[in-house]
């Protein structure tokens, strides 16, 4: 049911784990499954200089959170926010249809993280 590509970023998910002084924090849920994801940014001169993740949910979670941070890294943070969630799944080789809202969730979890950094550089202005 899975791509190669799936398997293998769900047997070694790349970036876990918590940025204990992370820029940015995006917390996302889906209400329908119950799975959660947390998305940690550090962000140095307008690009993300590193992007963790913490998802407890469905493999599906686990591997779209994992190739999420691996897009996400290095890049400024208008072409992060660009990341689709069609996007997540293409370069994963493609998702089954029923698991298709699993990478909605890592996509919005970035863009939540990025959001929640923005908003505390305008608090801080
Ligand atoms: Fe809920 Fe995959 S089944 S995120």
């Amino acid at each position: 049911m899975y791509s190669e590509k799936v398997m293998e970023h769900f047997r070694n998910p790349r970036n876990m784990g918590e940025i204990p002084d992370a820029d940015g924090v995006g917390r996302v849920g889906n209400p329908v499954c119950g799975d959660l994801m947390t998305i940690y940014i550090k962000v140095k001169d307008g690009r993300l200089e590193d992007v963790k993740f913490k998802t407890f949910g469905c493999g599906a979670a686990i591997a779209t959170s994992s190739m999420v941070t691996e897009m996400a890294k290095g890049k400024t943070l208008e072409e992060a926010l660009r990341i689709s969630k069609m996007d997540v799944a293409q370069a994963l080789g493609g998702l089954p249809p029923i698991k298709m809202h699993c990478s909605n969730l890592a996509a919005d979890g970035l863009h939540a993280a990025i959001a929640d950094y923005q908003k505390k550089q305008q608090s801080r202005k």
